[in-house]
This record gives C-alpha cells, structure tokens and sequence, in this order.
C-alpha cells in the first residue's frame, strides 16, 4: 500500500489550482439518472470516489465518455464527463459497489423517480459514526414510496404512476438526504416541500443543475426547498463548483507551514466562517481575483474555539484539518463536533506527533505546544489523513503517513499540490 513521507518545516509559497468539488460532483453525477439526455459535467475531480460512482452508474446502464486528457500528472484541468442514462438496465445498486461509498446509496431518489423501483443496498462510506438512513426511507414515504429493508438492501417502489409531491420535515440537516429527496420530488406528481434542507454549496449546485434540466424548484440556498414535479427532465451542461473542503484544508496547511499562498479558483463565500476563525487564529486572509491568499502573519497562530455546524457554520469535514493546525497555536482551543458522534479518531494520530488533545463527548481540547515532532502515523478517513499531512508539514524531521488509500478517495494529487510550494513530500509507493 501506497504510504506518504513528509519532512517538515518548509513553508509553503506559490499557488495551488483548487479542483471541482468531489462533494457537488458525485451526486451531479447521480443526477444524470434522471434523463434519458445527455448530462455534460465540466471540471470533475479525478479521484477514486468519482471512479467508484463511475462503476455504479455504468451498471444502472449510464454511457459515460471523458473528454479530453485523462489522469495525467500535470493536467491541472478538470475533466469533461458526458453521462448519459439513455435507458436504465438495472435498478439494483448492488452491496459490492455501494459498500465503499455512502454517496452511492442516493441513486435510490433518482431510480424511484424515473423508474418507479429500486433495491439498493445499505451504504459504508468512511467510518465516522452510525450514519444511519432513516431520514432517507422517510422522506421517500413521504412521496408515497414503499420501502422495505431485505437483506441488507433497501427496496422502494413507487405508486403507480410514480411519486406523489409531499411535505419532508428533516427532524436534522441532512445532506445526502437533502439531494436525495430533492432529485427524487423533480419528477413526482405535484408539489413537495423539504423543510430543514440543507444549504450547502453543493445542494446549490446540484438544485441549479436540475433547474437546468427543466426541473422547477424555488427557495434554492435556504432551508426550505419546493419543488414543482414536471413529466421529464432533459440533457444540460454544468460546471462542478471548487472544492470548498479542499481550499480550507490547503488554507491551514498554509497556516500551519507558514508562507504566502494563493488557492487558484477559491470562493470566499463558500467557506467564510472557516475563514473567519483563521483570521481570529492569526492568520491573513484575502479574496483576490484569481484565489484566496493565505498568509501567516508574524504573531504566531492564537487558540481560538470551535463548533461545527451544517453550512453556512464551520463544516465538520474541516474539523480534523483544525484541529492539527491547533496543536501548535498559544492557548487552549474548544472543538465542539455536533454532527458526527465518532469523528475523533485522528486524535490518537496527532498524540503521535507530541499533540496535546483531551476528548470529553463531542468536544476536542487542545493545548498547543511549542514543537510537533514527526512520527509514523496511519489515515483512519479521508478527512482525518489530511489532518495528519497538515501536522507532518510543521512537525520536526520525518513522518511516514500509512493508509493514504483514504486521501486518493478525496484529494487530487495532494502531494504534487504542496510539493510544487515548496513541501517536502513524496508519495512511496508499496
Ligand atoms: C455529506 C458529505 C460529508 C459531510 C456531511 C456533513 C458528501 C458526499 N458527503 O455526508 O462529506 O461530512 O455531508 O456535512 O456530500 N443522519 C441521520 N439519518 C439519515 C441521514 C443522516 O441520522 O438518514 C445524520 C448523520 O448520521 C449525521 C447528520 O445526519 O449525524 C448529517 O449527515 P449528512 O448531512 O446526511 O451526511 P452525508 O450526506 O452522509
């Protein structure tokens, strides 16, 4: 297995090309379930989740075509991806494809809709908490789906003539479910409201790519979405937004390293409560033309406290990259994890490097210290590796990050990124 090794303590200069966000792309992807026209996607990521949702989608019977250079090292481009669902072959998204991916499981809104069944199996994904499908099965009952759970599988069927507009009350805010009822009410009968949607940057982009298609939906970017049914959707193109995710973490890896960095293609929108915390923690933050700049002003980086929250708050996939840039702050910083109950595993990683970090139920302390030293460490989610990427690049001498197969699923040549500003990181191969 692949392993990455990092010699801290180089700062980071120079400018990092943010890639298409692989959180808007994977269900964009999903979205092209829902025509029998073509679905053009401009600036897909290349990374192993969108591969995996590739394999699905081809087994429902998508014909997928990528234009252009594919998996080159130096191709900073996105790709073009043309998916189109002509006829759907099968309706079953089997457990060999989906249990990897959480993100697999929403095919089930898009089938429902169109084919009026589905049999799904129960999703995995990274293991940071029970993640559990309730809001989902509810929500498409609430469309007057029938679903049962059989072998691990979870299997829907609409009412004849397919689903009927409802009102769906997320009881907390869901993403997966948000797109997932979302996708599935653009083709009911009637009008269905969600109340407490999630607001998400990528809901955004998903919702207005349905629009594109001919859907009919209001309240785009605010927790209550309704959407009119129409009989059919058609073909689009769309641009995939930049990885919001990926900029904050290159953010407090500049932060951490220190230097003066310009993430290319970076909305400040997208992030601005991260951001605001950064600029509290002591660090300069600036939207230019092309990126965000991040710089390390002179003073040091200060503790500063933390609850994570749905959009627009500070998003828990960041929680992981702040904590590791906390470690070395002067003070003692409060990170509070409302939407994971198991998203801590990274705790025992950063104690490797000489970290400071007490857990007490969903709040994190940390307590900075004066130098990180570097250590063998392994990735326990695709989140959590890159925290330990972050305290590598400030730790004294030598880490070794084992398990990388996690960052391969979410980060688009990570290591060419820093290393291209100066890191000293290489990936070896094993
Ligand atoms: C998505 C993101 C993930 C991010 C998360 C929260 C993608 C591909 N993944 O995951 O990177 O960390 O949003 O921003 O976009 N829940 C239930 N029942 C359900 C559904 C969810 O209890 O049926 C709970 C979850 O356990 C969690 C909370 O709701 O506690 C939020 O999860 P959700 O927003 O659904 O996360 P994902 O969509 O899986």
């Amino acid at each position: 297995m692949d392993r990455i090794r990092i010699v801290g303590g180089n700062e980071l200069n120079g400018e990092i090309p943010i890639s298409g966000a692989k959180n808007a792309a994977l269900p964009l992807m999903i979205a092209s379930l829902l025509t029998d026209e073509p679905l053009v996607l401009n600036n897909v990521p290349r990374l192993a989740d969108v591969k995996q949702l590739e394999r699905i989608l081809e087994n429902h019977g998508v014909d997928i075509a990528v234009h252009g250079r594919r998996l080159t090292d130096d191709d900073e481009a996105g790709q073009q991806m043309t998916f189109t669902a002509q006829t759907i072959v099968d309706t079953c998204a089997p457990y060999e494809l989906v249990s990897t991916m959480r993100a697999s499981f929403w095919v089930i809104g898009p089938l429902l809709a169109r084919e009026h069944e589905a049999r799904v199996s129960l999703p995995g994904g990274c293991a940071i908490g029970t993640r559990p499908v309730d809001f989902f099965i509810s929500g498409l009952k609430q469309l007057g789906a029938e679903i049962d759970i059989d072998e691990g599988y979870v299997v829907a069927r609409a009412p004849k003539g397919g689903l009927i507009g409802g009102t769906v009350n997320l009881p907390k805010v869901s993403v997966g479910a948000t797109h997932t009822i979302m996708m599935a009410a653009t083709l009911a009968r009637g009008t269905t409201v969600i109340e407490n949607a999630a607001m998400e940057p990528e809901i955004t982009n998903v919702a207005e790519c349905l629009v594109a298609m001919g859907a009919k939906i209001t309240g785009i970017g605010t927790r209550t979405l309704t959407i009119e049914g129409v009989d059919r959707l058609h073909g689009a193109t769309v641009d995939v937004i930049p990885d919001r995710i990926e900029t904050g973490t290159f953010a407090m890896a500049s932060a951490m390293a220190g230097g003066n960095v310009l993430l290319r293609g970076g909305r400040v929108e997208h992030l601005q409560s991260a951001l605001d915390i950064l600029g509290q923690a002591g660090v300069d933050i600036a939207q230019e033309e092309g990126g965000i700049r991040v710089q390390r002003n002179g003073n040091g980086l200060q503790a500063v406290d933390v609850d994570i929250d749905p959009f627009p708050g500070f998003p828990t996939d960041l929680q992981a990259q702040y904590m590791a840039l906390m470690t070395r702050s002067t003070g003692v910083a409060n990170i509070r994890e409302t939407i994971f109950e198991n998203r801590f595993m990274h705790v025992a990683e950063l104690a490797r490097f000489g970290a400071d970090i007490r857990v007490e139920g969903q709040v994190a302390t940390v307590t900075g210290v004066p130098e990180l030293r570097g250590a063998q460490v392994m990735a326990t989610d695709l989140r959590a590796s890159v925290s330990l990427v972050i305290a590598g690049l400030a730790a004294t001498g030598e880490t070794m990050v084992n398990r990388i197969y996690h960052l391969d699923r979410g980060f688009e040549r990570l290591e060419e990124k820093l290393r291209r500003c100066g890191a000293e990181i290489e990936r070896v191969p094993g």
